[in-house]
């Protein structure tokens, strides 16, 4: 790289930062100046209700409702299965893992858990109480029919 073309690449990164300092863009690193390091905010507690959430949409993987700190998920153990396996929910009252867990590439119910399911937190994630980073205009499809129920009943 020339001198030319790096001072060209750092001139860029700043223009960056400034457009960051603008708030147009959200990071995850605050807009503090590129050659210092940000203080970052504190990250809550993981959300530990044990209450199950509502899914956004029917295929949704369910968020985690409890801590998972040192859960194992490896090729020696599988912590999540202990309780969400089939034969463990009688002890645990976890709900088990659907049939869908169950299914190999080409929809077949295999006696197991797929490999392709093996490790939960690929799809399943816990929640922090924080404030979103980037807007999210996302409308839940029940409103969406309220909001077409509406419009249908005032045009008659
Ligand atoms: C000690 C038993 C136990 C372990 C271990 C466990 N869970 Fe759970 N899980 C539960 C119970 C019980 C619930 C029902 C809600 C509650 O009580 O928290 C639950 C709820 C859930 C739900 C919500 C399901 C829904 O329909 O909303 C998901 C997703 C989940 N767990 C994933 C995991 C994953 C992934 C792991 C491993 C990282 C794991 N669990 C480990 C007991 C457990
Ligand atoms: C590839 C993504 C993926 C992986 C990996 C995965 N899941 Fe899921 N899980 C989903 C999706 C999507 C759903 C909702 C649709 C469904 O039931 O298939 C779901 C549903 C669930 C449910 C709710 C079942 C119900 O009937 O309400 C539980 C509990 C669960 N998963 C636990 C687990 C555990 C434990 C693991 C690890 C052994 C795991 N999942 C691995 C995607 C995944």
């Amino acid at each position: 790289m020339t001198l030319k073309s790096l001072l060209l690449a750092v001139g860029l990164i700043l223009a960056g930062g400034a457009v960051l300092a603008e708030g147009e863009l959200s990071t995850l690193r605050p807009t503090a100046p590129i050659d210092q390091e940000a203080e970052a905010e504190p990250i809550p507690d993981v959300i530990n209700s044990d209450m199950r959430q509502v899914r956004n949409y029917p295929d949704q993987p369910p968020l985690i409702p409890h801590k998972i700190d040192n859960y194992q998920i490896d090729l020696d153990a599988n912590k999540c299965l202990t309780c969400h396996s089939r034969t463990a929910v009688e002890m645990s009252q976890a709900p088990m893992i659907s049939v869908t867990h169950f299914m190999n590439r080409e929809g077949q119910t295999l006696a197991t858990v797929s490999p392709r399911r093996y490790f939960c937190t690929q799809c399943h994630v816990v929640q922090h109480d924080v404030k979103p980073l980037v807007v999210n205009n996302f409308v839940d499809v029940d409103s969406v029919l309220d909001f077409v129920r509406g419009q249908q009943g005032g045009g008659e």
